[in-house]
């Protein structure tokens, strides 16, 4: 239509459902603070280098810091006549200040605007991500320093294998999450860097000072060419690729939180708080909270392969597609905003049955590998002492009876280099203390892993 603020060399005027579908406002406005932070920005270097005299820049200074004002306060109201925030911000930065409001955009596209406010927008919120990670990671480690050792039957194949410390296992995510964490820092670097001042696409005639703007913006460098600052959405592709790894770690962790509160595992007890009841049956207690940050994981994976799909075409430079950037990337800080914040309670007050898990370690026959080593050690090749105590098992598994229960008469007519002592190392407990090796599960690595992990928490 003709009253856009790009009407001008239009004669006719759109219908409405075209311009709802071309809008932005309804989603971008989330970026309000940081298009006018972007702005303010852009104005003052505008004044610095003398491309607008200073009384005009003061004049849209003070507009746009009431505008400010009214943001925080809830109070700056939108409208779909203006198409996204780029525009209603101007139009009602010129219902504040009048007509001088059109000299901000001097120098200036919404192309190198909306690049600039996607960039400040996740360089803002990153750190908030970072910070409930390593409230998560704080968490963990503390967990785990209550438990090195509450031992627990350790699964591949979901089937007993050996024993391990529960502690092992919480600081197993301890170690994702702190790759998570590496990766989202390293994603800083690449939100760090200013579009603005590549104008449309091709830079400007205007004498700029955009190290002056970006600094200014607290950014740490500028892009290096015009077309790439305009249509380079990298920063956002690694963020929910880094968010997509992230939620995986997430959504295993849930995934053993729900077998694991179940009846036949009955290792844990989630708090009532992070539980919720059925509306037909009086005896139930679901985790919910882990079910639904599991399968929160599909709309985030959904998100990365919706920004990749809508670049894969794109030629340079900007293009309408990019406008499909913005719902996703907001939707998965808000996703791991919540998810973290949720998860981390949940975790902290989880309770853990240890009599349960060690239980389940005495009455199984995951100590077979103890009774193979052992065997080992007294010469027997490993190859034989396995197939030894595979027949064992066997016979256990026949008659009832774990490797603790056999007689030491009974395993001397096997080999009389059997000694008593073999009982001891067939306790579970035993066999986790043992496992030395560094990055094992015996509790003096643990517990060295855990002053190693404290460190790392603090230095960061
Ligand atoms: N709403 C647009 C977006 O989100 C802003 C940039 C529009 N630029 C343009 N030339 N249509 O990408």
């Amino acid at each position: 239509s003709t009253q856009k603020l790009w009407g001008g060399r239009f004669t006719a005027t759109g219908d409405q459902y075209v311009d709802d579908f071309g809008a932005s406002i309804g989603f971008d406005q989330e970026l309000a603070a940081e298009d006018i932070a972007g702005s303010l920005a852009h104005v003052k270097m505008l004044k610095k280098t003398g491309i607008l005299p200073a009384a005009d820049v003061a004049q849209i200074v003070a507009g746009l810091e009431t505008l400010n004002q009214r943001l925080r306060a809830g109070k700056l109201e939108f409208s779909t006549v203006n198409e996204d925030i780029h525009m209603n911000i101007e139009a009602l930065l010129t219902a504040e200040i009048g007509p001088v409001a059109g000299k901000l955009h001097t120098a200036r596209s919404r192309n190198d605007q909306v690049a600039t406010d996607l960039h400040l927008y996740l360089k803002h919120r990153l750190p908030l991500i970072l910070a409930r990670l390593h409230q998560l990671e704080t968490v963990l480690v503390d967990k785990a320093a209550q438990h090195v050792e509450t031992v627990m039957p350790g699964y591949t194949h979901l089937q007993h294998a050996q024993p391990i410390s529960y502690a092992h296992y919480l600081l197993a995510y301890y170690q994702m999450f702190r790759r998570d964490a590496e990766r989202l820092t390293f994603n800083q670097q690449h939100t760090d860097i200013s579009p603005l001042g590549a104008a449309a696409l091709a830079g400007t005639t205007f004498p700029i000072d955009r190290e002056y703007s970006a600094q200014l913006l607290g950014f740490g460098a500028v892009y290096h060419n015009s077309l790439d600052a305009v249509s380079d959405r990298d920063f956002v592709l690694e963020f929910l690729s880094n968010a997509a790894i992230l939620m995986m770690h997430l959504s295993r962790f849930c995934e053993e939180i729900v077998s694991w509160s179940s009846y036949e595992f009955n290792y844990i007890s989630l708090s009532d708080q992070f539980s919720t009841g059925s509306s037909i049956m009086p005896q139930k207690k679901n985790p919910d909270m882990a079910e639904l940050i599991r399968g929160k994981s599909g709309r985030v994976y959904g998100h990365l392969m919706s920004l990749l799909t809508v670049m894969k075409g794109l030629p340079l430079a900007y293009n309408k597609d990019l406008q499909e950037d913005k719902e996703g990337a907001f939707d998965t800080v808000n996703t791991l905003l919540t998810c973290l914040h949720v998860f981390t309670g949940m975790l902290q007050t989880l309770t853990v049955n240890e009599q349960r898990m060690a239980h389940a370690t005495t009455n199984d026959f995951s100590n077979a590998t103890e009774l193979a080593d052992y065997l080992a050690n007294k010469g027997i090749p490993f190859r034989q002492a396995h197939a030894i105590v595979g027949k064992l098992v066997l016979d256990g598994l026949r008659n009832h009876r774990t490797l603790q229960d056999i007689p030491l008469a009974e395993y001397q007519q096997i080999s009389p280099l059997i000694q008593a002592d073999v009982y001891h190392d067939l306790d579970a407990k035993v066999a986790v203390q043992r496992r030395h090796s560094l990055g094992g599960t015996g509790f003096d690595q643990i517990r060295a892993e855990l002053d190693r992990a404290r460190a790392q928490l603090a230095a960061t």
